[in-house]
């Protein structure tokens, strides 16, 4: 079953075609990034016209590189939320066109339930249960997965995502956009010197990362992060330290058979490391490339979706709130 996956819900244009909800075809990605450094970070409404632009020669090349045409597709997945609604109003209009046009299924997907499949394209299925960290932009969530389709949210942020917090330290430090590789980059050369406070929040799965941050503004003001390699290094290990350790107690408290881990921060190459080293479980992170956001991972999600039988209908719209359907 070959499934052809879009997504446009921030400021990547991605279409992909994955086969059997593992294999992938092809992988496409027109980014952004470039027309977005300029302005230091996203400016949604450049972005919805970059996804106009590119989305069709985006999905013509993803068909190209699979040697698909369209008779060998089986179905159409597409992100509806969360995102931004003028980015994701792009791919669903392309998603239900095609649909309609070739008469195929349409299978509206969450976004962060396509990060959470990028681990079923890794050439090894997961088996549950088992417990996902999902650190995006907007999100960092420790979810138990029990099946396909079956999430209870054990913690999230209670203010900034993981992403998020990369990306201010970043603009803070002056080290560029997109923040998390720069952060990663600059941290390379340093070492953790300032010995930020770990924010634990004991008795509970959730994450806090503002007061880190504001610590940062703080002893930039203070003259204390002069030395960027060490304030960038010293920044992540903050941060990794605690993602690692909140998620390896949450797994060994649920007794889930593997951690797994997604989402564009899951390509930082520390955290993949450190979460490698420290956990007692066995760990599965996809390539770095199914980490950031891609199209494949919303094919793959979107193949588990219509086997289980959930198919969108013409009416689908984009949900740019659209929360992970938790238990
Ligand atoms: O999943 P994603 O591509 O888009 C969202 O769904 O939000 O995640 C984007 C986030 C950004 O905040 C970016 O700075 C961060 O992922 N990111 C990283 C790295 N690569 C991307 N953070 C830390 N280290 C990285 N290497
Ligand atoms: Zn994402």
């Amino acid at each position: 079953m070959k499934i052809l996956g879009i997504e446009t819900s921030c400021d990547e244009t991605a279409a992909a075609v994955v086969e059997d909800g593992k294999t992938v075809l092809s992988n496409e990605i027109a980014s952004q990034i470039d027309i977005h450094a300029r302005y230091g970070g996203i400016v949604p409404e450049v972005a919805s016209r970059q996804h106009t632009l590119s989305i069709i020669p985006i999905v013509t090349t993803a068909m190209q590189k699979a040697n698909v045409g369209w008779q060998d597709i089986t179905a159409v997945a597409v992100t509806h939320g969360p995102g931004l609604a003028g980015s994701l109003l792009t791919g669903v209009n392309v998603a239900k066109a095609v649909s309609f046009a070739r008469n195929l299924p349409l299978i509206g997907v969450n976004h962060l339930e396509g990060h959470m499949y990028a681990n079923w394209l890794t050439g090894k299925e997961p088996e549950f249960p088992l417990l996902c960290l999902i650190v995006s932009g907007g999100h960092s969530d420790i979810v138990l997965m029990r099946g396909h389709g079956s999430y209870t949210l054990l913690g999230r942020t209670r203010d900034d995502a993981a992403g998020e917090a990369f990306d201010k330290a970043a603009r803070l430090l002056e080290l560029g956009y997109p923040g998390g590789p720069a952060i990663q980059k600059a941290a390379e050369q340093g070492k953790d010197t300032l010995k930020l406070p770990r924010t634990w929040l004991k008795g509970s799965d959730d994450f806090s990362f503002s007061g880190i941050k504001t610590l940062l503004i703080r002893l930039t003001q203070e003259g204390k992060t002069e030395n960027k390699p060490d304030a960038a290094a010293s920044f992540q290990s903050a941060v990794i330290d605690v993602l690692v350790g909140k998620t390896i107690a949450a797994a060994e408290r649920h007794g889930v058979k593997q951690i797994i881990m997604c989402g564009g921060v899951a390509a930082n190459k520390v955290l993949r490391n450190t979460l490698v080293e420290k956990s007692p479980l066995p760990v599965l992170i996809p390539p770095m490339i199914l980490c950031t956001d891609n199209a494949a991972m919303i094919a793959a999600c979107g193949y588990y979706r219509f086997k289980a039988g959930y198919v969108s209908d013409l009416s689908l719209d984009v949900i740019p709130g659209l929360k992970l359907p938790v238990s």
